[in-house]
């Protein structure tokens, strides 16, 4: 007889009511709890069964973690942001941003001074780049955490980043902070008991055997290939072949094993303890494994984060997750739902934007949007056009393959096109871990150098400075017009361009992703205010955007349509919402492109008024688009 899992799962949770010491909240902290832990506990179970069902001390385990909700109930967190409403996230109002805070600032008190800098650019949502413990020299960039309860004494203490939290509440700014639960550091408390020979702690890793290890390796993808060949890292000295996904010192953890299910989540809520707002999941397309397949991606995968998700309905509501899948499409939508990841990068957006700047051609941008940019109600996307990774070519080859184009061979003309190996490219970028096997790799490079202005201005070449600069307007007039919360990239607001002091840097030659993350100086910001400058012009066109998109709620409009316009070259969508519209049409091509019917068409009416320019426009006497332009038209 096949079990009945919610009959189970009322069960469970009405013994744990009674076994759970509530003695330290007061009535309203008790019935508060009770209220989320009756609605959310089914969830909980639900998940968690198929994962540790088979184990006889789960029982054990889930009492723990509910005693721990209960505990953190009591403790003390920063000032809360002032706006409670649930669908945040859905407002015109949100403009995101992704800052090193040592790069940015020194430490997390100077990063305190950036505020004023932040509320001029009109951002409400600093995600801060990794900022705890982790080894020193190479962590990759901080995504190597031996604490998670720590802050890096380089930047600053955990009070610092509490009063942090607080001054950006009071200005009403979110803080998104990682959650780096597929691995720890070697150093983490955890790896170092393991490392010392403590079974139990062994067994919050992956410890191998040499054939073991060659089984999974014959179907896992490898990530970091020119770090090391293979997901494992041995360590002769214990006899082992340790899981390690990116770099070597990074461990990934065992998720089979539910003590280390119960830990994470008691580290997670510490960093909620922070004062965060969103909880950035990294890498979580890697955290469930099964011998035979690529592990990632797994049905357990979603299981587990699902739980996560549970936990922190139960624990600490206001806060959301993002996903950061980068890998197929059809897998980053999994991630996305009320009951999992409310917020989710999109990479496919972000790839494809640069795919039809290299090929001017919109077609599998469209196609590709078409499948996968609708998500469920009530989340949403997060709009990038760079990241402090780099970039990599995840499409549907399906799509690809109707399109007649092949996935492999494209693949390799936008890794040569945005390096600099083909003749005639604008772009100004550097390759990353190319795969000496199957010649993968990705792209890194800031906006500004591979958008061409770093090409341009060493040809001195006016024409290509203007296509530069068009390039930089264009992406991010569609970054700022689409459905969902823009994200800036640090420096890109400013025009920053490749940076390559880190190949004079042992800890960071070998991992080219550093030419993106430049420290920040007053010399950037000073060149960004001369409107003489391509930095100047960039900063101008960026805040504008931000402006227009903050003062007008049609770019908070739920419904959207992506407009067909018969011309390869163009790409267009509208956003309605009752009576207004937003009718963004940009040209992807360096030529003027004729269009086949008058806008008035799609628009219902003859005239409009471009945001952008804030010209009218007589739509009848629109007949073309010009090089690289991009409108965004609503009613006068
Ligand atoms: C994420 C981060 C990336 C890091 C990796 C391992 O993808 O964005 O920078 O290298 O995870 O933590
Ligand atoms: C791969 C992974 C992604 C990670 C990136 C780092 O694309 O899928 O999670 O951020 O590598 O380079």
């Amino acid at each position: 007889m096949a079990l009945d899992v919610a009959f189970e799962a009322q069960k469970t949770q009405q013994r744990l009511l009674l076994e759970l010491d509530f003695s330290q909240l007061t009535v309203q902290q008790k019935l508060t709890y009770e209220q989320r832990f009756t609605l959310h506990f089914p969830a909980l179970f639900e998940q968690l069964f198929p994962l540790y069902g088979h184990c006889f001390d789960l029982h054990y385990h889930l009492k723990m973690l509910l005693q721990s909700f209960i505990d953190f109930q009591k403790k003390k967190r920063p000032a809360q942001i002032k706006d409670k409403s649930e669908f945040w996230f859905e407002s015109n109002k949100n403009v995101g941003i992704a800052v090193y805070v040592d790069l940015l600032a020194d430490d997390l008190n100077s990063l305190i001074e950036k505020i004023p800098y932040f509320e001029s650019l009109g951002v409400n949502y600093v995600h801060l780049m990794p900022l705890y413990l982790s080894p020193e020299g190479n962590s990759d960039g901080g995504y190597a955490i031996s604490d998670y309860r720590t802050v890096a004494p380089t930047l600053g203490t955990n009070k610092d980043l509490k009063n942090l939290a607080s001054a950006l509440h009071k200005k009403g700014i979110r803080m998104v902070l990682d959650f780096v639960f597929n691995h720890t550091s070697d150093e983490h408390r955890w790896a170092q008991a393991a490392q010392s020979g403590d079974k139990e702690y062994q067994e919050y890793y992956y410890f191998l055997g040499e054939d073991e290890a060659a089984e999974y390796n014959r179907t896992v993808r490898e990530i970091f290939p020119q770090v090391r060949r293979g997901s494992f890292t041995h360590y002769p000295k214990l006899n082992s072949h340790v899981w390690t996904t990116f770099n070597s010192f990074q461990w990934d953890l065992n998720y089979t094993n539910p003590a280390v299910f119960v830990a994470v989540v008691d580290e997670m809520l510490h960093l909620v303890l922070n004062g965060c707002d969103v909880l950035r999941l990294d890498a979580l397309a890697f955290v469930w494994k099964e011998k035979g397949t690529v592990c990632e991606n797994l049905p357990k995968a979603h299981n587990l984060i699902k739980a996560f998700k549970a936990c922190l309905d139960i624990a600490a509501p206001q806060v959301v997750f993002k996903s950061e899948a980068i890998v197929h499409p059809d897998e980053v939508n999994k991630y996305i739902g009320a009951d999992e990841c409310t917020l989710s990068y999109n990479p496919l957006m972000m790839a494809l934007l640069w795919e039809s700047l290299a090929t001017r051609k919109t077609s599998l941008l469209y196609q590709s949007l078409e499948r996968s940019f609708q998500i469920p109600k009530h989340t949403t996307w997060v709009n990038y056009i760079r990241c402090h990774d780099d970039i990599g070519w995840l499409w549907d080859d399906a799509i690809s393959e109707r399109l007649g184009i092949n996935g492999h061979g494209h693949r390799q003309f936008l890794n040569q096109f945005y390096t600099g190996q083909f003749d005639g490219s604008f772009a100004a970028g550097v390759p990353f871990q190319e795969n000496p096997v199957n010649g993968d790799c990705r792209v890194c490079g800031t906006l500004a150098s591979l958008a061409g202005v770093e090409k341009a201005v060493q040809a001195n070449d006016p024409v290509l400075l203007d296509h530069a600069l068009m390039r930089i307007r264009l992406l991010n007039g569609i970054n700022f017009a689409m459905p969902g919360i823009p994200l800036l990239y640090q420096g890109d607001d400013l025009g920053v361009l490749n940076n390559n002091d880190y190949l004079s840097d042992t800890t960071k030659v070998d991992d080219s992703r550093w030419v993106h993350r430049k420290k920040i100086t007053q010399q950037d910001f000073k060149l960004a205010e001369d409107l003489s400058a391509p930095q100047g012009k960039i900063a101008r066109l960026i805040r504008d955007m931000i402006q227009i998109r903050k003062a007008n709620p049609i770019f908070g409009a739920t419904q959207f349509e992506l407009m067909s316009l018969n011309s390869e070259h163009l790409f267009a969508f509208k956003r309605t919402s009752g009576e207004h519209t937003l009718l963004v049409i940009a040209n992807l091509s360096e030529h003027r492109v004729s269009l086949a019917k008058p806008l008035s068409d799609l628009l219902g009416q003859h005239t409009a008024v471009d945001f952008l320019t804030d010209q009218n426009i007589d739509l009848l006497g629109l007949v073309a688009i010009e090089p690289l332009d991009i409108l965004w038209l609503t009613q006068p």
